[in-house]
Formats: C-alpha cells, sequence, structure tokens
C-alpha cells in the first residue's frame, strides 16, 4: 500500500481530484467506482473546479457507486443517488444514463439484484479507478466487519456503530435504514486503482488497523493489503496512529524521483 499523509482534509481532496483527473485526460472513457460519505465531497468539489477552470469532461465515463441503501426510494432525498447528483453529478458534463448504483427494492430479491449489479461493471470492462471511504469501524462500502474477503455484491445488514455514525445525516422523525446493497470486498479489490480517503481523528484506529494491522475480516479495510495499487491518502489527524508514518513520507519522495524521471507508468505493487 502506498501510504499518502497530507496536512489537511484540502490537500487530501486537491490530490486525489487531480489523480482522478489525470486518469481522466488519459482515458476520457473510463470508469470510476464512487463513495458517498462526508469524507469525498471535498474530492467532487475539486473536481467541480477541474471541470470549470480546466475543461476537464467526464461525458465519456461511467460510473458505479459502492453502495445504496434499501428501503429508501431513488429520489428520496437520503439516497445515494440523490446524494451524487447533488455533491457531483448536477456540476459537470456526466451522462446520468451510465451512473450506476446497486439499488434493490424491498420487494426484489437482493440476490438478484447484486448478480445484476456484477454484470453491467464486468460488461463495461471493469471498474479502472474506485474511489473509498472508510468507517470508524474499518467498513469500506457497507461491508462491516467479518465480511468475506471473496464477498460479491450483495445485501449487508449494518451495524449497530454504522447505524449511530450514519445517524447525524437522519432526522430524529426519519427512517434511517438498516439494510444496504454494497459492492463485495472482491468486487472492489478487483478494480484497477483504489484510491481510500480518511480524513480527522475519528479514523485513526481504523486507519492503523487497515494499513498495520493483521489482515483480518474484523477490519474489512485491511483487505486492501492484497490489492497491488491501493493508496491510502489521509490527513495528518487521520494518519496520528500510524507508526511507521516517516517511512511513508521517506517513499512519497522516492516514488515522486521514479515518478518524474519515467512520468506515468502503471503501478508495479506497492
Ligand atoms: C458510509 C458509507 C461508506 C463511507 C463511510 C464513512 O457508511 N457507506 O462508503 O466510507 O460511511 O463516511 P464518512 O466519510 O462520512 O465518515
Amino acid at each position: 500500500m502506498e501510504v499518502i499523509i497530507e496536512n489537511d482534509a484540502a490537500a487530501v481532496a486537491e490530490l486525489a481530484a487531480h489523480i482522478i483527473g489525470e486518469l481522466v485526460r488519459r482515458k476520457p472513457d473510463a470508469t470510476l467506482g464512487l463513495a458517498t460519505g462526508s469524507t469525498p465531497v471535498e474530492t467532487y468539489k475539486a473536481l467541480i473546479k477541474l471541470h470549470r477552470e480546466t475543461q476537464l469532461s467526464f461525458k465519456n465515463i461511467s460510473t458505479f457507486n459502492l453502495d445504496e441503501y434499501i428501503g429508501i426510494a431513488e429520489d428520496n432525498a437520503q439516497s445515494y443517488r440523490s446524494f451524487m447528483q447533488n455533491k457531483l453529478f448536477e456540476s459537470i458534463d456526466i451522462d446520468v444514463s451510465r451512473t450506476y448504483f446497486p439499488r434493490c427494492e424491498s420487494d426484489q430479491n437482493p440476490a438478484v439484484a447484486g448478480l445484476a449489479y456484477e454484470h453491467i461493471i464486468s460488461e463495461v470492462g471493469g471498474i479502472d479507478l474506485q474511489i473509498l471511504g472508510i468507517g470508524s469501524n474499518g467498513h469500506i462500502g457497507f461491508n462491516e466487519p467479518t465480511s468475506s474477503f471473496a464477498s460479491k455484491t450483495r445485501v449487508k445488514t449494518l451495524t449497530p456503530s454504522t447505524i449511530a455514525d450514519n445517524s447525524r445525516l437522519f432526522a430524529d422523525d426519519e427512517f434511517q435504514p438498516h439494510l444496504a446493497m454494497t459492492m463485495g470486498i472482491a468486487t472492489i479489490l478487483a478494480t484497477g486503482k483504489i484510491l481510500l480517503l480518511a480524513t480527522g481523528r475519528h479514523k485513526a484506529q481504523a486507519v492503523r488497523d487497515a494499513v498495520e494491522g493483521a489482515l483480518s475480516a474484523i477490519c474489512p479495510a485491511s483487505s486492501l493489503q492484497l490489492h497491488q495499487n491501493a493508496v491510502l491518502i489521509v490527513d495528518s489527524q487521520a494518519a496520528s496512529k500510524l507508526k511507521h508514518t516517516q517511512y511513508y513520507q521517506w517513499a512519497r519522495k522516492e516514488n515522486q524521483i521514479i515518478k518524474d524521471k519515467f512520468g506515468y507508468f502503471p503501478s508495479l505493487g506497492n
């Protein structure tokens, strides 16, 4: 894993948007995996800025969101489609007919919905770059602790800690789902490149477990240790429990020297 420590959340967003922008310039019909949650919002703002100021075009890309609640209509303000519409899609030149979510209606068999989502991902040739946040319990997407590393898109029951973390986004009298469809860990590991973003001290333990902890289903984000092109971009607060900070900073400088010398090259594994 490549670990990049930035001073603050703004610098995390700036760098993430730069990496995504580079990919879209190089491959205008790229397929992006997108995440919801507060963390990537600043990255989406930075992408909108790139679109407005540098004419970066998203008109030929396809997107797959990581997860979607079950029991909430697509046009409900709490759906993840609404979130993406508000935070990104309506401000860029994306073709919304190529933006996908793992939707499953309450009367639909989630196993069928999961297979259908996996099928569309493989039809477009897979996801080039996946953006991830991390839950304070180490989840990625809605792959809660104990999720199988071999899992594909499926229904998950949310843990009480995730429901509590996300309750801040729901009004007291509003329905908060406890079920969601999520890409599986194997779905995420099959993507070409992963950018995991984490900011704030409340993510420090999850980041430590993911990067320097044992490979374990109890910390789903530790599965990224199995990916050959996973980059963690974290601010100094989220990095505050890491033990090997100096090494990560040194390796970042050395990687930059190699990139400056040879230009873009696909990762050979971190
Ligand atoms: C949700 C999402 C995750 C996200 C996590 C962290 O549960 N399903 O994809 O990474 O929350 O969210 P935040 O960035 O708001 O801390």
